[in-house]
C-alpha cells in the first residue's frame, strides 16, 4: 500500500502546473485570457486546498502504520500557504468585481501568487526529500 504516499505529492505537482501557467501568462500577458485565467486559477486553488487535506490523511495513515515521516516544516508552511492561497483567490475575485481599488489589488494579487508558487515549489522539495528518506 506504499503507493498511497504518492497520491498527495503527484496531485500537488499536477496542481502546481496550473499555478505556474497562470503566473507566466499573467506576468507576461502573453496568451492571457481572463476566462482561461479564472478557470485555471480555480483549478489551482481547489487542487492545492483539497490536496492539503489528502496530505493530512496520508500523513496520519503513515503515523498509524509506524512509518516515520518528519513533516513538521512542511506542515507549518502548509498552514501559511492555505491562508495565502485563500488571499490569492479572494484578490482574484475582487479584481472581477471592484473596479475602483483595482491597481493595488492587481499588485497584491500578483505578489501573493508569486509567493504561493515559490512556497509551493519549496513544499515540493521538502516533501519529496521526506519521501526519499522514508
Ligand atoms: C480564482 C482565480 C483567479 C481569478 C478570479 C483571477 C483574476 C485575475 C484578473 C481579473 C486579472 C486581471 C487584472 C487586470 O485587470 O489587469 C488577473 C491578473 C493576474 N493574475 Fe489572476 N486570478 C486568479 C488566479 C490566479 C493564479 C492562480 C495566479 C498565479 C498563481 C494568478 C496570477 C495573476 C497574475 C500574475 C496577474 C497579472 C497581474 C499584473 O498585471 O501585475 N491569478 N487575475
Ligand atoms: C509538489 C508539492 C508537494 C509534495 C511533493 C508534497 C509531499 C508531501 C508528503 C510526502 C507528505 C507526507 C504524506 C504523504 O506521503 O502524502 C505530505 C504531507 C502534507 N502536505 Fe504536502 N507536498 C506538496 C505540496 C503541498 C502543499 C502545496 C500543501 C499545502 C497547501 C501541502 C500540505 C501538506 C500537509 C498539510 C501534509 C500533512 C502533514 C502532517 O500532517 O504531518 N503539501 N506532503
Amino acid at each position: 500500500m506504499r503507493e498511497i504516499f504518492y497520491i498527495h505529492p503527484l496531485g500537488q505537482l499536477f496542481g502546481l502546473f496550473f499555478g505556474i501557467f497562470n503566473l507566466v501568462t499573467g506576468i507576461t500577458r502573453k496568451w492571457f485570457s481572463v476566462a482561461i485565467h479564472i478557470n485555471v486559477g480555480i483549478l489551482f486553488y481547489v487542487t492545492s486546498l483539497l490536496g492539503a487535506g489528502v496530505g493530512v490523511f496520508v500523513a496520519r495513515y503513515a503515523r498509524h502504520t509506524g512509518i516515520p515521516l518528519d513533516m513538521q516544516t512542511h506542515k507549518a508552511i502548509a498552514m501559511v500557504l492555505i491562508v495565502l492561497l485563500a488571499l490569492g483567490a479572494t484578490t482574484g475575485f475582487m479584481l472581477l468585481s471592484k473596479k475602483a481599488v483595482k491597481k493595488h489589488i492587481v499588485l497584491l494579487h500578483r505578489w501573493v501568487n508569486v509567493l504561493n508558487c515559490v512556497l509551493f515549489t519549496f513544499q515540493g522539495v521538502i516533501g519529496l526529500m521526506s519521501l526519499m528518506t522514508m
